[in-house]
């Protein structure tokens, strides 16, 4: 049994799909199902930041992610393929207008991501007070609650309905196909033989 920690929403229905494609079976959640069994696979349905988290402690031995999280998440994960679906960027952004001023002792960053943040700025030797906020990051800059936002950009409508223009790409991330070190040594050649089912699939 191989169990899969997958992303609710739409990056668990594609995974699922490439699944129905290489089985040619339905791998279909029942309602508000947590938990799928189907054909030796165990899919867990979990929040997209916890996918590492479940795949770390072992309690999934293989899953799908944004590169964006793996990276904010910092742990020891095997990345087996990029699958090339949920595509977005992480980007600095700031209000349109109103430029961050690098002059000032502290300059404030919303965001949800604090480790990708932190790395971005001590690289570049600019001291920051990051805020940490768990959704709508879009709104700091325009209460000043903040002097720009690191963000997820997607189709980038977010931010221009918010008068907030993008200043850098900090990454490029799509989903990937990750797996425990302890299951890729013991299933190796059950998730190897996935990896290169999905690897055809996706180019
Ligand atoms: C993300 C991100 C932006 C939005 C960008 O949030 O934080 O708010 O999507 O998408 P767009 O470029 O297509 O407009 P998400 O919807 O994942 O919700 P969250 O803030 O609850 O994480």
């Amino acid at each position: 049994m191989i169990t899969v920690a997958l992303p609710k929403g739409r990056i668990a229905d594609e995974t699922l799909e490439l699944f129905n494609k290489v089985f040619k079976q339905d791998f279909v959640f029942k309602d508000r199902k947590l938990v799928l069994e189907h054909m030796g696979f165990k899919f867990l349905l979990v929040r997209n930041q916890d996918v590492p988290t479940y795949v770390h402690y072992q309690a999934a031995d293989i899953g799908v992610v944004g590169l964006d999280v793996l990276e904010e998440h910092e742990s020891d994960l095997i990345r087996l393929l990029d699958l090339g679906i949920g595509k977005c960027k992480v980007v600095l952004g700031s209000a349109i207008g109103k430029d961050i001023d690098y002059r000032k002792p502290r300059v404030k960053i919303a965001t949800k991501m604090p480790h990708i943040t932190m790395k971005y700025f001590s690289k570049k030797a600019i001291a920051i007070d990051v805020i940490k906020l768990y959704g709508s990051i879009e709104l700091a800059p325009l209460v000043d609650l903040s002097d720009g936002i690191v963000d997820i950009v997607e189709t980038g409508a977010t931010m221009k309905q918010n008068n907030l223009k993008i200043d850098e790409i900090i990454m490029d991330s799509s989903a990937y196909l990750i797996a425990n070190k302890n299951s890729f040594y013991n299933k190796k050649q059950a998730i190897l033989d996935l990896q290169s089912e999905f690897q055809s699939l996706v180019g």
